[in-house]
This record gives C-alpha cells, structure tokens and sequence, in this order.
C-alpha cells in the first residue's frame, strides 16, 4: 500500500478542506457541512508515482478506438434496460434511489436473477435484510433467483473481497446507507461514509470490471443520502418512483454517462414483482373517465417517448378568506400564471374560485407544453362541462394568452393518433415535420379566447 491513508475534513457546500473537524466551515461560513474522507496518498505520493507506477496508459487516438468497446448486459427486464440505455455497461456504477418501500430491492433482485440465469455471474450484498428476508421476498417473483448468491454483509471491503471470489460481474448493494468502511469513523450511513463507499466500488468497478448496482434511499428532501455529491460519484442515476397508492413505478434517469437522461420505464408492481409496462399511456389514461369535466389530455415528452397523461381541475366556489390554490403535479407558480392569463385574457372568472388541478399517475408536468391542457381542464370545470372526447390538447401560453408550438409536436401527435384520439388542439404555428398524423384534425390555435370559443361551441 504506498502511502498511509488518514482523515480530513472536507465541506459538502465549497468542498473546501481542513485537518480538523467543526461545526462551521472557515471557508465558506456555512454550518454542519464538514464530512470526515479519507485521504489515500501524501501529496508527494500523488504527485510522483501513483499505484499504477510510470507505466500508465498512454494516450489513444479516438479513431483508433473501437466504437462498440462497450459491450452490455441486457437483463430482459425491457424498461430497465431501455433506461440504462440498452443494458447494463460493464465497469459502470449505477445508483438506484426511492423511497422506502417502492420497490428497489425487489427490482435489484429481479435484475440479478435475470443475469444469473443468463450466466452472467451476480452476487446481491444486503445490509438491510438477512438472507432468510431475501429468501421470502424471491419467493414471491415469478424470476428464478435460485441461483443469486445472497450476502448479508455490511463491511464494504468484505463484500469487495467476496465478490472477487465468487467472480461476480454485477454486484449489488443493497443499500449504501448500510455499507460501511473501516477507514473512516463515522457511522454507515453519514455522509462521509456514503461518499467514501461509493468512491471505493467507483474505483473496485473500474479497476476490476464488474458494475454495480448501487441502492440508495431517498432523504425527505428528495436527494440522495443528503447532499447531492454521491450523485456526482457515480456513472448513472436512476429515480424509482410512483405513489404507494398506485401499482404503476416509474424508473427514471437523471444522469447518464452511457445514455440519455429523462428517459423513463414504466412498471407495475403485482402481487408477483415487478412487471415492465409496454404501452405506459394505456396504463396511466386506463382510469381516465370520458364525460367528466375537468378532465383533459395532454402529451408529456419523457426522454425521448412521448406519454399521455391526463390532467384534472376542479374550481368550486371559495368559502371566505383567500381563495386556496392546491395543485399536485404541476409547480404553483406555473398555476397562478395560467390562473392570472386565463383571467385577463379570457375572462375566464376565478377569483372566487378554490382551485385544485392535479396530474393523474402521479406525473409531474415539467414542461410548458402542457399549459393549453391545464388550461381546458381550467376552462371545462367553471363551465362545468366535459370537453370534447378524444381531444388532446397541446401548446404553451404566454402572458399575453398567445399559444406557442412545441418541441416534437409531431411525435406527441403519433403518440395520441396511436391511442385513437382524433382531435388536437395546438398552437398555430406548430411545424411538423412528418406531417399530421393519420386520423388526427388538427385545430390550430393563435389565442386563449380562441380555445375558450371553440369549447363553447
Ligand atoms: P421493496 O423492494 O422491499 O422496496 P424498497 O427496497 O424500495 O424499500 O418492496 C416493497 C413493497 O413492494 C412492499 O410493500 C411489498 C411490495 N411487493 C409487491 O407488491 N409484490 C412483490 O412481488 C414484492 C416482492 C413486493
Ligand atoms: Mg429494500
């Protein structure tokens, strides 16, 4: 081992470092942001030969480097591998984050089983569960984990160690809160420990080759084991979330280094694991009830796949005080904008209205595009009266009440046309390129007034 390793301090927040803990940092003044790490080499060591001696690599030309070097492993688990890109790269450190309970232990389980049964050797490292919880869990999938080396193991250099002795190629952990490394103090699961876990498989994968599944609960605030750095470790991050409520999951990624970002799978958790979704619009417009007011349906770009979702608005007449504003799935700012546009521009009356818009399936709407559906729902539920069936609506407002185009109309358009909807309001200059979609009429919007016309009629 050159060098000895021994502790510093370094702040989450400037990332500034110091020999010594406080509660302060001297660098950028912010509070409770030091976090023990290791320091492997003197700065000697790391300046003159490192581990790998002088004969490291030398550089290569980019032409003379084979495009397909990447090889993957597909699970057959078709949204996961859709996610990840097209399988698991080999070397590569993949971060599964969610809520407790969500399902990631049983998608991890299902993934190894999988590749166990395809012969590409796993081994499934739980510090949550002991063997005989896996056990009951496995029994429960329709997979054939028979085969899945379980380890009920918290020491992250034993389960390094094991799973070089088993030759494992993927190896999860379930879960990195749990996983702990004597070089450091803390405890498993504070943040120095997280970062200094994830560094070490970073460096186990991409020095021996196998990937890792890394399984990460999500804090309240919706980040990953606190601060946002182990994000930053690691190759691929991907999002397990839904409603508990709901049996549909959606696994989304947040960053890849070997794919797209903001693609997403969906799931649906049965009373025997999890189940990819083929046609995730069906799923989430499947309890949608035509006739209703309130309800309309826009189309969501999600990565690269268009998806249909529906949006709900409920205005009632407001009791005293402050009219409430509730919204789930749409930001609040967003929904007082559309609320004051659809006032002034289309004298639509809301000010005495409590108003409640929610995105069903639990989707959140990102984009702006879906302004012109949350303004149908808007105008459909004061007039209390259902919009036309098998309309979709489809365009950005601005604060003038103008509709705007939007990215990727004409798959968006493909998408609802597939579904069997036959109407599409959009904005007036919304260019596609394909040209219309078989079935689809195309109503062609310049202004809110307009739309608040045509719903009359
Ligand atoms: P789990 O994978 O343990 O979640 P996490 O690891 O994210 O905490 O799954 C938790 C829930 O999934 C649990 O409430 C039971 C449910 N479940 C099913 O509905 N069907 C199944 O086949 C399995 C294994 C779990
Ligand atoms: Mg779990």
């Amino acid at each position: 081992m050159p060098g000895k390793s021994h502790s510093a301090y370094r702040c989450t927040e400037c990332g500034a470092s110091q020999p010594k803990w406080a509660g302060r940092c001297d660098a950028c003044g912010e509070w409770n942001t030091l976090v023990e790490e290791v320091v492997a080499r003197t700065a000697k060591g790391r300046g003159g030969a490192g581990a790998r001696g002088h004969g490291g690599p030398a550089p290569v030309r980019l032409g003379d480097i084979a495009a397909d070097a990447a090889p993957r492993w597909k699970t057959g688990l078709a949204e996961f591998d859709y996610v990840l890109g097209g399988g698991i790269v080999p070397g590569s450190v993949v971060l599964v984050g969610g809520e407790p309970g969500i399902g990631k232990s049983t998608l991890l389980l299902q993934v190894a089983a999988r590749l166990e049964a395809a012969g590409v050797p796993t081994l499934y490292a739980s510090g949550e569960e002991s063997p005989e919880q896996v056990r009951l869990r496995a029994e429960r999938l329709e997979e054939d984990t028979d085969g899945v080396p379980v380890l009920a193991e918290t020491v992250l250099e034993r389960i390094i160690e094991q799973a070089g002795v088993i030759g494992a190629r993927v190896v999860v952990v379930d879960s990195i809160q749990t996983a702990y490394t004597d070089a450091l103090e803390g405890a498993p699961g504070n943040v120095g420990q997280v970062r200094e876990c994830a560094a070490r498989l970073m460096r186990f994968a991409k020095e021996a080759g196998p990937a890792v599944l890394l399984v990460g609960h999500v804090t309240k605030g919706g980040g990953i084991a606190g601060p946002k750095t182990l994000e930053h470790i690691v190759d691929t991050v991907l999002y397990f979330e839904g409603e508990n409520t709901l049996d549909h999951r959606i696994l989304r990624a947040t960053k890849n280094r070997f794919g797209g970002v903001d693609e997403i799978g969906v799931f649906a958790m049965t009373a025997a694991g999890l189940v990819p979704v083929a046609n995730p619009s069906e799923a989430f417009l499947a309890a949608r009830h035509a006739g209703i007011s309130g309800s309309a349906v826009t189309a969501l770009m999600e990565g690269t796949r268009p998806l249909l979702v529906e949006i709900q608005a409920l205005a009632s007449k407001a009791g005293f005080g402050t009219p409430q504003r509730v919204s789930a799935g749409l930001d609040h700012r967003r929904l007082s904008v559309l609320l004051a546009v659809l006032e002034r521009r289309a004298r639509l009356p809301l000010a005495e209205l409590d108003v409640f818009v929610n995105v069903v399936g639990g989707m959140k709407l990102t984009e702006p595009s879906s302004d012109l559906a949350v303004a149908a729902a808007l105008i459909s539920s004061v007039r209390d009266r259902a919009l036309p069936p098998e309309a979709l609506f489809l365009g950005e407002i601005g604060l003038g009440g103008e509709i705007r185009a939007v990215s990727a109309a004409d798959r968006r358009l493909a998408e609802a046309a597939r579904l069997g909807f036959r109407r599409a309001f959009v904005g007036s200059r919304t260019s596609l390129r394909g040209g219309a979609a078989p079935g689809l009429e195309l109503v062609r919007l310049e202004h809110l007034e307009e739309l608040a016309h045509r719903l009359a009629a």
